[in-house]
């Protein structure tokens, strides 16, 4: 189920409210070198350059940095950085410092723009995904920038078959028009009360034209694309 929005940051903000009012949960994990928006949800987690920081503090509390997997410029020993990020969330983090029963979600870039076009080494989001199964936490993509075709395929995500529980999309979505989204499985975004969340411009009908067009065009030359991976998780996401 969609909820339609105007920009980036406005599904960011979205997906994190749906987190926070799902899980009943009020932490979350973010990634250095990551962009998420500029306002004060989402750009408590935005952390690829200084400028959209300085002068803004105090963001929306809560969130914990923790590396992107970065197989060019490698923060942890081992040949493999993905491995190496999840255990540090699992063994550092959550054994000394964030308790995994507080966290409401995890939100990434399934490829980080902004922080210089890195795709995350094979296994990363799948891993991602159990870490987040394991704890009960929701797995938020930001596909805001790679996601609507930009990587070959519809979601960046696909490319490895790891779906998540929240997406947040924009940007191409509406070649140029202002139209972003917040994409969720029906039993989440259901939780929702009526009137807990909305705005004014979202689904207008210029918009929602203008990105049907888009996606019938992505999809038509994106089918041809094979996924990196066998993983099927994406069936039955929409459940
Ligand atoms: C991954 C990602 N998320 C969110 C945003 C924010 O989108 P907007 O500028 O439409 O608010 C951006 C913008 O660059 C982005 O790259």
């Amino acid at each position: 189920m969609s909820f339609f929005c105007q920009s980036g940051t406005e599904a960011v903000e979205g997906a994190l409210k749906l987190a926070r009012y799902v899980s009943g949960r009020s932490r979350f994990i973010g990634f250095l070198g990551g962009f998420h928006g500029r306002t004060m949800g989402s750009l408590a987690f935005t952390s690829s350059k200084y400028t959209q920081q300085q002068g803004f503090f105090p963001t929306m509390p809560g969130v914990t940095h923790v590396p992107y997997p970065n197989p060019y410029r490698p923060l942890f020993a081992g040949a493999d950085q993905g491995k190496a990020v999840l255990d540090y969330i699992e063994n550092v983090l959550f054994g000394a410092n964030v308790p995994a029963a507080e966290v409401a979600g995890i939100l990434v870039e399934p490829i980080q723009g902004e922080g210089g076009y890195i795709v995350p080494p094979d296994g990363f989001l799948a891993g991602l995904r159990r870490l987040c199964d394991r704890h009960g936490i929701l797995l938020i993509f930001d596909e805001v920038q790679c996601g609507v075709g930009r990587s070959g395929r519809m979601f960046a995500a696909q490319h490895w078959g790891v779906a998540p529980d929240i997406m947040t999309l924009a940007k191409g979505l509406g070649s140029g028009m202002p139209i972003g989204a917040v994409v969720a499985r029906k039993s989440i975004m259901r939780q929702w009360k009526r009137g807990a969340h909305g705005n004014t411009y979202g689904g207008n009908p210029l918009c929602c034209a203008a990105a049907l067009a888009t996606l019938e065009l992505v999809e038509k030359s994106t089918r041809r694309t094979r996924p990196r991976s066998a993983h099927t998780s994406w069936r039955g996401w929409a459940n």
